[in-house]
């Protein structure tokens, strides 16, 4: 089967699986890693159909939400490729080793991800997390998990494991500074070194607004 034609009938199939999401990770969250991912792998000569099913599975499971991250990411990443027969056992193996070594956790975890091809669709994924539609998925994910917009009286906070990230959810703001306001400096690529700036500095100027409206200086 033709990669292109693989592409489409994994997205047919992936598709439903993230339909119901409202906690940042539904399809177009996909569709838009996988679209960006795709960019940079060609600027980076990567192997792009490599980059695009990594793409495309990076969120099959959840560390949040899942009991063994690991086992379900492998068994369902390999579930779903393998019934492809053109995809080989390298191909498969690499895309595994994107899926279990996409996630930032919190950043306080060392990076294992070792491969060109993991390193695009970790950018691609952080990408996502940041400027106008990082902006509204946050305030998304701390609508859904209750969180308050902002609490002036807690000062930014950021963490030094991975217990700690997942045990103080503060509120969304505090967000920006354990995390997105970071991830330009994390990225790996030239490619999503140059888009990252522009998406940091319109974080930035919201952060701007959104102190001033709330001290109603505007
Ligand atoms: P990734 O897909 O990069 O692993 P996450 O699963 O951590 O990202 O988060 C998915 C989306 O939800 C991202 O846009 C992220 O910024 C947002 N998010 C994650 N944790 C929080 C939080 N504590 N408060 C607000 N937004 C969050
Ligand atoms: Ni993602």
């Amino acid at each position: 089967m033709d990669n292109h034609l693989i592409i489409q009938a994994l997205i047919t199939q992936l598709k439903p699986l993230f339909e119901k999401d409202s906690s940042g990770h539904d399809w177009f969250h996909i569709e838009r890693v996988w679209k960006i991912a795709k960019q940079i792998a060609v600027k980076e000569n990567a192997n792009v159909f490599v980059v695009e099913l990594g793409a495309l599975l990076h969120d099959i499971a959840d560390h949040k939400f899942v009991k063994d991250f690991k086992t379900e990411s492998i068994s369902r990443t390999t579930d779903l490729l393998s019934q492809f027969e053109s995809i080989s056992e390298t191909e498969i193996e690499a895309v595994i080793h994107i899926v279990l070594n996409c996630s930032y956790k919190g950043g306080v975890e060392a990076n294992e991800m070792k491969s060109i091809e993991g390193y695009i669709v970790q950018d691609a994924d952080k990408l996502d997390a940041i400027g106008a539609i990082g902006v509204a998925r946050t305030f998304a994910f701390g609508g859904k998990f209750g969180s308050l917009l902002y609490q002036p009286d807690i000062k930014p906070m950021t963490h030094e494991n991975l217990e700690s990230y997942h045990k103080n959810r503060s509120h969304t703001i505090n967000h920006f500074y354990e995390k997105l306001l970071k991830l330009k400096d994390l990225m790996h690529t030239n490619a999503a070194k140059e888009i990252a700036k522009e998406r940091h500095k319109f974080m930035e100027l919201f952060l701007e607004q959104f102190y001033k409206e709330w001290e109603s200086e505007l």
